[in-house]
């Protein structure tokens, strides 16, 4: 079945077009005809000019995988059980692969059960229509799109539309991906779809949804360049609190979160902190001890995001302490103690841009740096241990955020015109 349109393949960059066309030579090659499916497509409908590439292969995926891996120079990482793939090579993005599959729902929130199937029927278990359309690949329909259920007219009118009445019920992370695009692309659900949402909340669907599956949910939301607005549709369909208890986005949640996303880029991922985590302390600043932690445990969050949630209370303080400070010193001693994701989050609440900056150049700068002269240097310059020798290593590390001791040297002579040594003897 094919309404014949054709998304227009040719704004892709070379390579991936060129992966596309193998890909497809690669299937007919193996008598496995090989899609484009989902997100791409619908993408590349709205006239995006790059997208994922995630492939739908009518037979056996993981075997296409391994081969296409091999084609590419490659490797595919796979998940039997699933009957998906993974394949990394060096210079281009992942390729998903996933077999084309139905799927069945013993329960509500449980994992479905997976048979191989046609790609018609791949389309027919996914969510929305407009993620329920596949482009052929095979080269002698390559680029012809696959739209059996209308996903192109639902795209047209804006409108996110499930596919059968159950499948909220089926899939309750459903309705997170729901308020997820709906916010993206600032789509609706169809009235059809507003009905059987209103449903499916009132049966506690979201209360089926594992922590774990549910945490995956919130954190994909705050990865969006506009988290705010998938959250504003929660609000508005009486379902945020089931989501993330005690969550009241304020007025500026929307640009300080869309800004802590941002900002994000200007430091290493993973250095053991999330994004996500920093996006958590602004929507939960309002909230209460027990609802913070009713957050962490619904989300079951680690040990350091629930710390790092359990100070969202100080953030008004602490950001009232950065804007009145004027030195890098006094702006380490207000947040020294807070978690990264924290800070983040105080500098996206500081309203004032000078202040801004000045928190953006601690993050940067100020932030990892360490005096050059430690404890045993110290007690080699002749100065006893003990607590006051923590209290001159701290002096120091103020100073030299100040810019008042660059070198070993200049750091050495700071510490001695501030803490004289009384005739050689050692400052007790
Ligand atoms: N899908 C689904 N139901 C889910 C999850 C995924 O039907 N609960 C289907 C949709 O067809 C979706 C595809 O699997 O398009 C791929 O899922 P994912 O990568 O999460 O979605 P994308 O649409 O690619 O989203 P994004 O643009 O955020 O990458």
């Amino acid at each position: 079945v094919s309404d014949g349109r054709r998304p227009d393949l040719s704004r892709l960059p070379p390579d991936v077009l060129a992966l596309l066309r193998r890909a497809g030579e690669l299937g007919a090659e193996r008598g496995e005809p090989v899609w484009l499916v989902g997100g791409p497509v619908r993408d590349l409908c709205l006239g995006a000019s790059n997208v994922d590439v995630d492939l739908a292969v009518e037979g056996d995926g993981p075997g296409f995988a391994r081969a296409l891996a091999g084609v590419l120079g490659g490797s595919a990482v796979v998940h039997d059980r699933f009957l998906t793939a993974t394949i990394r090579t060096a210079d281009l993005a992942e390729v998903d692969v996933v077999t084309a599959r139905a799927e069945t729902y013993e329960r509500p929130g449980a994992l479905p059960r997976v048979e191989r199937a046609d790609i018609g029927e791949d389309l027919r278990r996914r969510d929305f229509t407009v993620n329920a359309m596949a482009v052929a690949l095979a080269p002698a329909r390559f680029g012809e799109l696959l739209d059996p259920l209308g996903g192109v007219a639902d795209l047209a009118a804006e409108r996110l539309r499930i596919l059968h009445p159950r499948s909220f019920l089926d899939d309750p992370t459903r309705i997170l991906r729901l308020a997820r695009f709906a916010g993206r692309f600032g789509f609706d659900p169809d009235p059809e779809t507003a009905v059987r949402l209103r449903e499916a909340l009132a049966a506690g669907a979201l209360d089926t949804i594992s922590a774990d599956r549910l945490r995956h949910e919130v954190f994909l939301m705050f990865a969006e360049p506009e988290p705010a607005a998938g959250f504003a549709r929660l609000a508005g369909w009486g379902a945020l609190h089931a989501v993330v208890p005690g969550a009241r986005p304020g007025a500026a949640f929307a640009e300080q979160v869309a800004l802590a996303n941002r900002v994000v880029g200007f430091s290493e991922k993973g250095a053991g902190w999330d994004p996500a985590v920093a996006g958590l302390v602004l929507l939960s600043r309002g909230a209460s001890d027990a609802e913070r932690e009713a957050a962490g445990r619904r989300l079951n969050l680690g040990p350091a995001a629930r710390a790092a949630l359990a100070l969202a209370g100080r953030l008004d303080e602490r950001t009232a302490a950065v804007q009145a400070a004027g030195r890098p010193s006094e702006i380490h001693r207000a947040v020294r103690d807070l978690p990264y994701e924290v800070q983040i989050a105080v500098l996206v609440s500081l309203k004032d841009p000078e202040a801004r900056e000045r928190m953006m150049e601690y993050l940067r700068r100020g932030r990892g740096t360490r005096p050059a002269l430690d404890g045993n240097a110290l007690q080699a310059m002749g100065y006893a241990p003990g607590p006051r020798l923590g209290a001159i290593l701290e002096a120091l590390h103020e100073a030299k955020l100040d810019g008042l001791a660059e070198t070993p040297a200049a750091e050495a002579a700071w510490v001695r015109a501030r803490f004289r040594l009384p005739d050689g003897a050692p400052v007790s």
